[in-house]
């Protein structure tokens, strides 16, 4: 065991005692102290109290640069002084009213501008909107499969539980996979509803759909996968997938819960391949719960009340949805998302750069406002067999180093990304950079085994 690593992890259990003390009440009375699996940290989650700006504060006052950014959802920032003035009024005037909220429609036609949809229906978690997008897509062709993509995440809902950190093992084929599930407690039914091809192989595609093409609902994928780390699609590939969802007239879903807030107009205006039904989450709303269904007027009219159930108490409430209005019109405006983008490009080239003078094995992947360091021999990250090569142990190393020097690199886990927001200044990735550099000898020099942990 190397001890810069033995040495790192005591450095961390030293400056978050508070956090130490806050689990132990937590198990208590909640499993693991945390209300998301993805929280969970050994030997204990770091707990926080508040977020500013590009600035995060543990519960022992730590202070950290925020390339986390709660998972991407703050491309805005924490607190944008634009939103927190906006929501005052809003939470003085009733924050959920009961009924169809005033403002809804204007929300839905900014998105429809600005992403290029015909019409829109809200929800709150990007699970709830991935869900939607499905059970649409299945109501309107009247077919129960989907294809998904290994390696690929849509939240909690059942059908996309299936190889989304599989191992080889029990995965099998590299092209043609078995259906694993990734969880206990998932009907087999949904498990076997869901087909499952490799990332970026359009001629696997083809095969599965000429087997089954006839009774898929739909085709899902992240048009930029960002729970593998972060894979740019091959050339062709969206557009070849456009071609085969029209030839079985399945539809096709981009799941833009991340990527709706990497590039101004989403992932389909960046490679400018538009799906059928589109779903997004996470930055659209500045910090607040939103999450959204949009896409093709004939799909969106077929959710008839009585035939095709949409529903949710806090859908469109008066909160989110001036929170969205304030966020997509006033502050992830074209500029601002630039600027954001270019911060992003600096702290990619500047990894680039140190990676190769200390000679670490690695991969710098990004495109708009996030983007992953894969730690890896490998010469390229295409797809989930290809992510398998990541190094955790080393991944893990320099997180940890990181977070003792004041740094957050980006959502934990060597499966998630930086996330830029357009409250990160210059200085702030110039530090970032300095203590990367600073560190990259030990990150080099480490030689541990850690295996991807299989369950989520
Ligand atoms: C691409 C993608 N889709 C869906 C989800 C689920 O979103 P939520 O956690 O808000 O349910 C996530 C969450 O990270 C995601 O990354």
């Amino acid at each position: 065991m190397s001890a810069v690593y033995e040495e790192e992890n005591k450095k961390l259990v030293e400056k978050t005692k508070r956090s130490e003390e806050i689990y132990k009440e937590s198990v208590e009375v909640t499993p693991f102290g945390v209300h998301s699996n993805y929280r969970a940290m050994d030997p204990y989650p770091i707990y926080f109290t508040k977020g500013k700006g590009s600035k995060l504060w543990d519960a022992d006052g730590n202070e950290y640069i925020d390339f986390h950014m709660a998972f991407g959802v703050l491309v805005s920032g924490h607190s944008h002084p634009v939103l927190v003035e906006a929501m005052k009024d809003r939470i003085a005037n009733g924050t959920i009213l009961g009924f169809e909220f005033e403002d809804s429609y204007k929300l839905a036609k900014i998105v429809c501008e600005r992403f290029g949809v015909d019409m829109v229906k809200f929800s709150t978690t990007g699970g709830e909107s991935t869900n939607y997008a499905v059970r649409f897509a299945r109501a309107y062709t009247e077919r129960k499969k989907i294809l998904k993509f290994e390696g690929c995440y849509h939240g909690f809902p059942d059908s996309f539980l299936v190889n989304v950190k599989p191992t080889v093992a029990k995965a099998g084929h590299p092209r043609f996979p078995n259906q694993v599930p990734a969880s206990k407690g998932i009907l087999e039914e949904a498990v076997k509803q869901t087909l499952i091809a490799p990332f970026n192989d359009l001629e696997a595609v083809e095969t599965i759909m000429k087997k089954h093409g006839n009774e898929v609902a739909a085709i899902i994928l992240e048009p930029i996968p960002m729970n593998m780390g972060y894979i740019l699609p091959r050339p062709g590939f969206l557009e070849g997938l456009r071609k085969i969802a029209d030839e079985y007239n399945s539809v096709l879903i981009f799941d833009e819960v991340k990527t709706s807030g990497k590039f101004y107009r989403g992932a389909a205006g960046y490679f400018k391949v538009k799906p059928d039904l589109v779903t997004m989450a996470k930055a659209v709303a500045g910090g607040y719960p939103l999450s959204l269904v949009a896409g093709k007027k004939d799909i969106m009219n077929a959710v008839v009340p009585g035939a095709v159930s949409h529903a949710g108490t806090f859908n469109s409430n008066s909160l989110v949805i001036t929170a969205g209005i304030v966020t997509l019109s006033k502050i992830l405006t074209e500029k601002a998302m630039n600027e954001a983008t270019k911060l992003s490009r600096m702290l990619a080239k500047g990894y680039e750069d140190i990676i190769n003078d200390a000679k670490i094995h690695a991969l710098v992947k990004w495109a708009g406002t996030s983007g992953t360091v894969h730690f890896t021999k490998a010469k390229k990250i295409e797809n989930w067999r290809d992510f398998l090569t990541t190094d955790v142990a080393r991944w893990f190393l320099y997180t940890v180093i990181m977070l003792n020097r004041g740094i957050v690199p980006s959502a934990l886990g060597p499966d998630e990304q930086w996330t830029i927001s357009v409250q990160h200044t210059k200085e702030d990735i110039a530090k970032h950079l300095e203590i990367f550099k600073e560190i990259a000898g030990h990150v080099r020099k480490l030689d541990i085994e850690m295996p991807i942990v299989e369950a989520i």
